[in-house]
């Protein structure tokens, strides 16, 4: 049984207004969605919109190869769960985005918020509970979720719960900020799984160190890297939509060297820093104006949370102050674009000369692993070392501190001036290691990690 929040359908009104399915959005379902269809194996996910809720009344259903439930709980309780806790305290602790000058203020409607949290993860523990087959292994993904196993080792100690963690995890000194009994709840319900996992070694450190602060003793984790599918990106790529895309692409680029970034509007992919790298190139290295394009594919996210939109506001912003003062008739420096194209996305990835990947910290960052093994140009990728991805692409990619804009400008530099020996033999190295794990592998790990619990 997988658990997740967002599942492999969701579901939206048709004209009659019929709710209708639709295949689910987003990294997890992409890259495991393939391998779970037509196993037989039950998904069970959130109900977010009310078509979903809608939905969610039939109880079980099979559809589009899943055997998928739809689970609904109180809108508003959903909401503050998602949004107070999941994306503005989990999301924001986890990657470091706090100023702590002013936030998090964790008032009386933010311990609501904490309750309704709790009662998400209590609901989704209740159904497992009630219908997860004897001994079944039960794979609970991501930090929306990080109570379930609780319920679980209590009422259905057959079931082997593994819970995997997406995003990074914080620090004991981090966890700090939250209030005590808080913290204690969160790592005692990750801690009441079989065993937790993470992309990369510091994210499973962390969450060790944790534990250790609090309990003295640490419980089990694994680390395990998800990978992209290398088959479905190369079926995208070779896509109708994808070459006219890709052609689109060449006409706006005109022969000139690309740097490209694909994200999330999200203010842990440092998108300012990128740009204002991009500015410093420009003015510290004349030679290449008008020789040189900066493709932003950046579509926006959580739009909920006014931290969102605040940043994608300061993005385009920024990117215009950009264009106007170094621009001449004929080149345009930066290339923003804010619509969600993924043939876009992946034509752009096919042809880049230096892929930027600058977060302030990520669990993994699949677009890292994805650009080596679609690009055709032999691209450079200058890849933050606060990433995930680090640990496996490190000992190629050139590396970025992300906070370092100055430095950030010199990789853009060393990188579009790199010889085409040394970049040929950059990319090669980095096909192999982007390439060296699939899907399968990190589900294979899971599972493994499952039946070696007893
Ligand atoms: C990113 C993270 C995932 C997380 C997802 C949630 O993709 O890498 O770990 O589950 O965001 O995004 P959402 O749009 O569902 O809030």
């Amino acid at each position: 049984m997988i658990v997740s929040n967002r599942g492999p359908l969701s579901f939206s009104y048709d004209t009659a207004g019929n709710a209708v399915a639709h295949r689910g959005a987003g990294g997890v379902v992409s890259s495991i969605g393939p391998l779970v269809r037509h196993t037989g194996a039950r998904w069970m996910a959130a109900a977010m919109s009310d078509a979903d809720r809608e939905a969610a009344g039939a109880g079980t259903v099979d559809a589009d190869g899943f055997r998928f439930r739809s689970l609904a709980v109180d809108p508003d309780a959903y909401r503050m769960a998602y949004e107070v806790i999941s994306n503005g305290t989990l999301w924001f602790l986890h990657h470091g985005l706090w100023e702590l000058a002013r936030r998090p203020r964790f008032d009386r409607r933010w311990r609501e918020a904490w309750d309704a949290y709790r009662a998400v993860n209590h609901a989704f523990a209740r159904a497992i509970i009630d219908e997860a087959p004897e001994g079944a292994i039960v794979l609970v993904q991501d930090y929306h979720l990080a109570l379930v196993g609780t319920w679980l080792a209590q009422e259905r100690p057959d079931l082997r719960a593994v819970h995997f963690n997406h995003i990074p995890f914080c620090d004991p000194d981090a966890i700090r900020i939250l209030p005590d009994d808080v913290a204690g709840e969160l790592l005692a319900g990750m801690a009441s799984h079989t065993s937790c996992g993470f992309h990369a070694r510091r994210w499973a450190r962390n969450f060790e160190a944790c534990c250790r602060e609090l309990w003295g003793w640490e419980p089990s984790t694994f680390v395990s890297a998800l990978a992209p599918d290398h088959d479905d990106i190369a079926t995208v790529a070779q896509s109708a939509e994808c070459v006219a895309e890709g052609a689109k692409l060449d006409e706006a680029i005109a022969g000139r060297h690309m740097i490209l970034r694909v994200d999330r509007i999200e203010l842990s992919k440092n998108l300012l820093r990128g740009f204002l790298a991009y500015d410093d190139l420009l003015r510290s290295h004349r030679e290449w104006h008008e020789r040189v394009i900066f493709v932003a594919l950046v579509y926006p996210s959580r739009e909920g949370l006014p931290e969102y939109l605040a940043y994608r506001q300061e993005v385009e912003t920024l990117a215009a102050r950009i264009n106007g003062d170094w621009a001449v008739p004929g080149w345009t420096p930066i290339l923003l674009d804010t619509s969600d194209n993924f043939p876009r996305s992946v034509a752009a990835l096919c042809r880049y000369d230096l892929l930027l990947v600058n977060p302030i910290r990520d669990g993994l960052n699949l677009v890292a692993k994805e650009g080596p093994i679609l690009n055709q140009r032999h691209g450079v990728v200058g890849l933050s070392r606060e990433a995930g991805a680090w640990e496996e692409l490190g000992g190629v990619a050139l590396v970025v501190n992300p906070f370092d804009v100055a430095g950030t400008s010199d990789v853009m530099a060393a990188a579009l001036s790199m010889d085409d020996d040394d970049r040929a033999a950059h990319a090669a190295a980095l096909r192999k290691l982007a390439a060296a794990r699939a899907p399968r592998d990190w589900l294979d790990d899971q599972l493994a990690v499952a039946r070696n619990a007893r």
